[in-house]
């Protein structure tokens, strides 16, 4: 079974190889375990596919002899079931060699399909499920007029999630996808189109965007986009103008886009707080229109849910939206918990919180909420995909792509679509503490400045990341929005510096996990702002108590703050922000110290290993 896959289908006057192979190159992000393309060129179908990185695939192109095309598919792979092999790369071909097929997702019932196949006579060639979409398209093909139908009746025998792309050597200049449950998107250029899992793909040809809907097919050809439902009727789709360019997509002189997506945080935390506020200070989210300030005040329970790093945007949202509103608000990991039976109703209103808008744990949840009556809010960096598109309202974060399978710019954005819905939910519901949120308001608009305040001392902690390449064990210590901040901390150090590190809530610290600190190993703690005396007095003693068995100390903590200055090894200093907004300035040097210390360790920051970009499947 292959998952959470990159994949790209071209029709036009261009050679389908370079647009192909240039599309997966801004789609290896997806998934980098093999990569493959298949093209039709004169009534004959040619395909080369590769194990390894996209790399591997253009030294086998340029070895052999591979013909100039018009129309193909392209796709590059995360494997789970059925290893990164030659033979489990896509595209798969059907035993009459007459379709090729890309597949993101998951084929369910592939086991009884492939039994029925074999049963059929049919050889295997891959220990994937894809082949059986190959195999069926190409029997469906012997009774159908059009390639398009051949689909339709394929994907009735599909269960599960699946995106897949194909092309037939009979069709005549076409490129053939169908969508459930899996991301697809056309894009509309001048007498070519494409199909792909997301915009990066073609961005360099065109950015105007067809968002294709659950259950539907689509045909392109060089010049027509028919859509069609799983039903066979014509479907409605979406439209839209990207509003980035093909800079967001390159890395600008940087060595990795983790590198360039950390610095172009004040540029996007701007962006995301840009034309929240009307004149009179109050805010306007034009997108929340899907739920009506009645129902924000009919709510009496808030559940966050969302995965990995969105999850740690999260949990700082609990603190700011429990003091902000006195709702009481949960948060929970998505891929537990509709296995709970949640207590879900009507009042409860589910915020869910993903980068890519296509995570399988959070969709789920969210579908899991609406069942049982609750309204649902997305904060997603991604326009149309599919979690904002089965929410009642969206925060869209204002992010650009993604790239750097590390999200960076996409929870500090997420910070602030997270305190815009704490302080729009106060708004509504009557202003328990107008004045502070007057101060939050006025701090968040500064935020940009201090987050460049952050990266200009960048050098500094590029220093301290060579200085501990050997320590081999990090911990992370914070309390109260301290504590997501270590937490996503350590998860930077893990995912791409392959590096044992832990966060912790500072305070829990006593209850067992002490026992692991030997001399020297670094500790980096949170410190909260002055003026939080019993917090702050709190995480200066979980200081002491590590610093006394011999830790190594790196401490962040205020400008203004001259009394750590005595347990503290390494001082980082922060701006001054009310406590709740800190996260926005504390995570930032915790970014840089894994992005440096992944490169000096030698590890490709980008792509690290076993991860891909977005998990589409549970
Ligand atoms: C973050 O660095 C990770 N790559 C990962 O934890 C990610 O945040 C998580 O998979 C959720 O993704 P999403 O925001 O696209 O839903």
């Amino acid at each position: 079974m292959l998952f959470m896959c990159g994949i790209i289908g071209y029709v036009g006057p261009r050679d389908a190889r370079e647009v192909i192979i240039a599309g997966l190159r801004r789609l290896e992000y997806r998934g980098y375990d093999s990569a493959g393309i298949a093209v039709v060129a004169d009534g004959r179908l040619s395909v080369a596919k590769k194990a390894g990185k996209l790399a591997n695939l253009e030294a086998e192109l340029a070895t052999i002899d591979f013909p100039v095309a018009h129309q193909g598919i392209g796709h590059t792979r995360w494997a789970t079931h059925g290893g990164p092999t030659d033979e489990n790369a896509h595209p798969h071909v059907s035993a009459d060699g007459r379709v090729a097929v890309v597949h993101n997702g998951i084929i369910e019932n592939f086991s009884d399909l492939r039994a029925e196949l074999s049963n059929a006579g049919v050889e295997f060639k891959s220990e994937t499920d894809t082949e059986v979409a190959a195999h069926l398209l190409a029997a469906e093909l012997l009774g159908a007029d059009t390639l398009m139908d051949a689909m339709r009746a394929v994907v009735k025998r599909l269960d599960g999630a699946f995106t897949l792309v194909a092309v037939d050597i009979a069709g005549s200049g076409e490129v053939v996808a169908a969508r459930r449950n899996s991301p697809l998107v056309v894009g509309v250029g001048e007498g070519e189109n494409f199909v792909a899992s997301d915009v990066l793909a073609f961005i360099e040809h065109t950015r105007d965007v067809v968002e294709l809907g659950q259950d539907q097919i689509v045909r392109i050809t060089a010049d027509e986009i028919e859509v069609i439902g799983f039903d066979g009727q014509p479907a409605e789709t979406t439209r839209y103008h990207v509003d980035w360019d093909t800079s967001a997509a390159e890395k600008s002189g940087f060595d990795w886009f983790m590198r360039k997506e950390i610095f172009e945080q004040p540029r996007a935390v701007a962006d995301t707080l840009l034309g929240r506020f009307n004149t009179k200070g109050e805010l306007v989210l034009d997108e929340m229109r899907g739920i009506s300030p009645e129902d924000l005040r009919r709510i009496n329970k808030i559940v966050i849910v969302a995965c990995g790093t969105a999850y740690y945007a999260g949990m700082v949202a609990k603190y700011a939206i429990e003091h902000w509103t006195r709702v009481a608000c949960e948060v929970e990991v998505a891929s537990e918990f509709r296995y709970r039976d949640p207590i879900i109703d009507p009042q409860t209103l589910v915020v869910t919180i993903s980068q890519s808008g296509e995570t399988a744990d959070t969709l789920m949840a969210i579908r899991h909420a609406r069942v049982q009556g609750a309204k649902v809010i997305a904060i997603c960096n991604t326009n149309g995909a599919t979690i904002p598109r089965e929410s009642d309202a969206v925060i869209y974060t204002h992010a650009g792509p993604e790239i750097g399978v590390a999200s960076t710019k996409g929870f500090l954005t997420q910070l602030v679509a997270c305190y815009l819905l704490g302080l729009y939910l106060a708004q509504v519901r009557g202003m328990k503490y107008a004045d502070e949120i007057r101060i939050i308001t006025d701090e968040l608009e500064r935020t940009p400045a201090m987050v460049q305040q952050m990266l200009d001392g960048a050098e500094r902690i590029y220093a301290l990341a060579h200085s501990l390449a050997e320590a081999g064990d990090f911990i992370f210590l914070g309390r109260h929005v301290g504590y997501p901040v270590a937490l996503e901390g350590a998860l930077k150090l893990k995912e791409i510096a392959y590096q044992h590190a832990e966060g912790f809530a500072a305070g829990e610290l006593k209850h067992g996990a002490i026992a692991i600190i030997e001399p020297d190993m670094p500790v980096f703690v949170v410190v909260p702002p002055e003026g939080r005396d019993q917090l702050r007095d709190k995480v200066l003693s979980n200081i002491k108590e590590v610093k006394a068995r011999g830790a190594y100390t790196i401490v962040l903590a205020e400008e203004r703050d001259k009394q750590i200055s005595e347990d503290a090894d390494v001082i980082i200093r922060l701006p001054h922000l009310s406590t709740l907004l800190q996260p926005l300035v504390a995570t930032v040097p915790l970014q840089l110290f894994a992005c440096e210390l992944a490169t000096v360790l030698g590890h490709d920051v980008d792509q690290p290993r076993n991860l891909a970009k977005s998990v589409t499947v549970e």
